[in-house]
């Protein structure tokens, strides 16, 4: 059961078929286009759409607003430091600047940043760089029905080969992402980090963490490698291979804004600090007020609690399950946060080309009002190249919907899955040259 009872409420909305039908046309079948006021369970992202608890709440109130120097910021710091054991902490108001900051002062045009699969942002911030972003995870990650217990482990091979092809100078740092967003939310394994780790140090290699959901990867490897330590002990062994990490504490932060990056290198933070100083604000805030650097580090501490990550990743694993025994075809096993449906063998009958998870995100909203997201061509691909896998991910918010909130999910996809066939593709219409699919404008194709 929830390890906590509730506060306050929010109504959510409810919509008639029409009115869905009319918001997609509006929306140019994107359903970033969509006011959240026409969605019903909005499962768009788990990221800075958490429910804070009281004493999250109740932390706002000891806000420090002072320019330089606020309390919180030294909270925060601790706090962060106490986790990861990194020296430096350089608060940021959302991981992707974390991404901005530490790339554009490391990568250089021609540069490979390989990572076990970059989430969207920061594979477009290492190309924003001139770098070049490369997905190093395990083949088994690529096959949505391989049921491995560690799929968003890295490949070591494949290491070695972006390593003999530019060679140690062209590859400015390692990234490993716990868990692997773009893969399904899968975990990577201590063993694994242990590899890529002494792999970064014999090539004198830096090695950073994107740690958003370092919490529910922790949890995980207690789970599946039996390991007898609690979450902050697994959290911290695995920062411990590291240099850095960047955090968007949107996720594993519990906040609706906030996000770090923690290092060791003291000539990298002052690169990194006088960056922040120019774009986000001085050091002490980075983008985010003094109270949103108390919740952040209250939200750091809660999401290690054992009880917490054991109802959180038991509620998605449930949600997965649900749709299982409903016959949905989904990306197993289920990840941390987020439950992957199949594009591919729910729309057998959709190429490709014509974006069959797009086509089944917008077919989800029509059917019930619940908004999920695309992870496939229209994210990944481009004329003639198009990523592996088509999901669609209905990533659960922490701590915000309840299990009937899900069920009516599954029954939702359960009954759009009888009727798939009547389920078109879609074409772009307009496209932006970067980060295509939240400005994207589609129509359907008969
Ligand atoms: N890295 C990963 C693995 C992420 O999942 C995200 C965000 C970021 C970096 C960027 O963080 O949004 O704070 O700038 N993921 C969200 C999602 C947006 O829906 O998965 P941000």
């Amino acid at each position: 059961m929830e390890p906590f009872k509730i506060k306050a409420v929010e109504p959510i909305p409810f919509v008639s078929r029409a009115e869905r039908e009319a918001a997609l046309v509006e929306a140019g079948y994107n359903l970033f286009n969509i006011p959240s006021e026409l969605i019903t369970v909005d499962l768009l992202t788990d990221s800075g759409t958490s429910a804070m608890s009281d004493r999250q709440w109740a932390a706002l109130m000891m806000g420090d607003e002072s320019y330089a120097g606020s309390r919180n910021y030294f909270r925060f710091e601790q706090t962060v430091q106490q986790i990861t054991g990194y020296k430096h902490v350089i608060p940021m108001h959302q991981g992707r600047v974390a991404e901005n900051l530490l790339f554009s002062n490391c990568v250089r045009p021609g540069d490979h940043v390989p990572n076990n699969i970059h989430f969207d942002t920061t594979k477009a911030n290492v190309e924003h760089n001139g770098g070049v972003a490369v997905d190093c995870v395990i083949d088994d990650a690529y096959d949505p029905t391989a049921e491995v217990a560690f799929k968003g482990n890295m490949d070591l091979d494949k290491l070695d080969q972006v390593l003999a092809k530019v060679g140690r100078e062209r590859i400015p740092l390692v990234l490993l992402t716990i868990t692997n967003n773009s893969g399904g939310g899968q975990p990577v394994s201590l063993d694994n980090a242990e590899q890529v780790s002494s792999w970064c140090r014999r090539h004198r290699i830096p090695f950073f963490y994107d740690a958003c959901r370092f919490a529910e990867n922790a949890y995980f490897c207690k789970m599946r490698s039996g390991l007898d330590e609690d979450i902050p002990t697994i959290a911290r062994r695995f920062f411990d291979l590291a240099d850095g990490c960047t955090m968007s504490a949107k996720k594993d932060g519990l906040v609706n804004m906030g996000g770090f990056v923690a290092l060791n290198d003291q000539e990298m933070t002052e690169k990194v600090t006088n960056m922040l100083i120019l774009i986000e604000g001085f050091p002490t805030y980075g983008g985010l007020a003094g109270r949103d650097l108390e919740a952040m580090a209250q939200g750091l501490e809660e999401v290690l609690d054992e009880r917490y990550l054991a109802h959180r990743i038991g509620q998605v694993r449930d949600f997965g399950q649900g749709l299982c025994d409903a016959g949905v075809p989904i990306l197993l096993p289920v990840g941390g946060h987020a439950v992957y449906l199949d594009a591919r063998r729910f729309l057998p009958h959709i190429p490709q080309e014509l974006f069959p998870a797009q086509a089944l995100t917008c077919a989800l909203y029509l059917e019930g009002g619940i908004r999920g997201v695309e992870i496939g061509g229209l994210m990944f691909g481009s004329a003639g190249k198009w990523p592996e896998l088509e999901l669609v991910r209905l990533a659960v918010p922490r701590r915000v919907y309840t299990k009937s909130h899900l069920d009516y999910v599954v029954a939702t996809s359960k009954s759009l899955f009888e009727k798939r066939d009547s389920i078109h593709g879609l074409k772009i219409t307009y496209e932006a040259p970067v980060l295509r699919h939240f400005t994207a404008r589609l129509e359907p194709v008969n």
